[in-house]
């Protein structure tokens, strides 16, 4: 694992978003049944041509800002278990204040019970100043996977899949030295809380796919007007299929929420990822 040293502007945000943030999970856990626009999940489907990994089933989530496990996750729980997924991928910000830890590992510990999950961490995790070693030490207790811009390999039939998870590119906290290079038979997804992490590849990085979050599809959609909460790092990718031929990147709507306990037409998304044969049309 690398740790790359802040910036001063890295560190004030830091500082900044908790001073906005913390408070305001504080009085929303006085009545922690006071959620709107959270409850129902939608489940998105998307699907990949990879030779190698066809047949396979991947679940995407993101942006849980679990501090207070809710009737709602166990919905969520069940959902992914009827989907059979082979991994789960977490794409960060997991809680926003220490009280959320054991909240955090039981969702997580009921995750692994279904697949083998691999994480990462987004600006809220660092915001909350929970150690890195303390939420890798409850990992490994529950045998979760947190990629701190690091890289596992798992074999597939005659190939394999690289799973590159990079800390909060928001934050420049993304190392993009972990990535492996290219190989046959070789899928590598790439695991970043925030989309701009499309921004900071360079030529020589090769990606399969990239998984992110970070932009709560904007939390509060009124119709007719544009959206209007996007977080620095989004770089105006709100929702859905971005990216470039060879690069593509999905960005998660995720599960929680930020600042306010509401969501406005912009429902919970659990993203249901199939991989079918290359040549094979995509329904996506
Ligand atoms: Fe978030």
């Amino acid at each position: 694992m690398t740790r790359r040293p802040r910036s001063w502007p890295d560190q004030a945000r830091s500082f900044i978003g908790y001073c906005l943030s913390e408070p305001l999970y504080r009085l929303f856990s006085l009545a922690p049944q006071w959620e709107i626009g959270l409850s129902r999940h939608e489940i998105s489907r998307l699907t990949y041509r990879h030779s190698a990994m066809a047949g396979r089933r991947a679940i995407h989530l993101s942006d849980l800002h679990l501090d207070r496990y809710q009737p709602r996750h166990d919905r969520i729980v069940a959902a992914i278990e009827g989907l059979h997924p082979d991994w789960i991928f977490v794409t960060g910000d997991l809680l926003n204040v220490p009280e959320g830890l054991p909240h955090l590992f039981r969702f997580l510990a009921a995750l692994r019970k279904i697949a083998p999950v691999f994480v990462t961490l987004g600006n809220h995790d660092h915001y909350s100043g929970v150690p890195i070693d303390q939420y890798c030490e409850l990992a490994d207790r529950d045998k979760i996977t947190f990629l701190i811009n690091q890289t596992t390999f798992i074999p597939i039939g005659s190939g394999e899949i690289a799973i590159v998870g990079v800390d909060d590119p928001s934050l420049h906290r993304a190392d993009l030295s972990c990535l492996p290079p290219s190989a046959q038979n070789r899928f590598t997804l790439l695991l970043a809380h925030a989309p701009n992490i499309l921004d900071q590849l360079e030529d020589h990085h090769e990606v399969d796919l990239i998984l992110c979050g970070h932009s709560h599809g904007g939390q509060w959609r009124i119709p007719g007007v544009p959206t209007f909460w996007l977080p620095p790092g989004c770089n105006g990718r709100i929702d859905g299929h971005h990216g470039e031929p060879g690069r593509k990147l999905y960005v998660n709507r995720g599960l929680g929420w930020s600042f306010l306990p509401l969501r406005l037409n912009c429902a919970p998304e659990i993203a249901c990822i199939e991989w079918i044969p290359e040549q094979v049309q995509p329904k996506n």
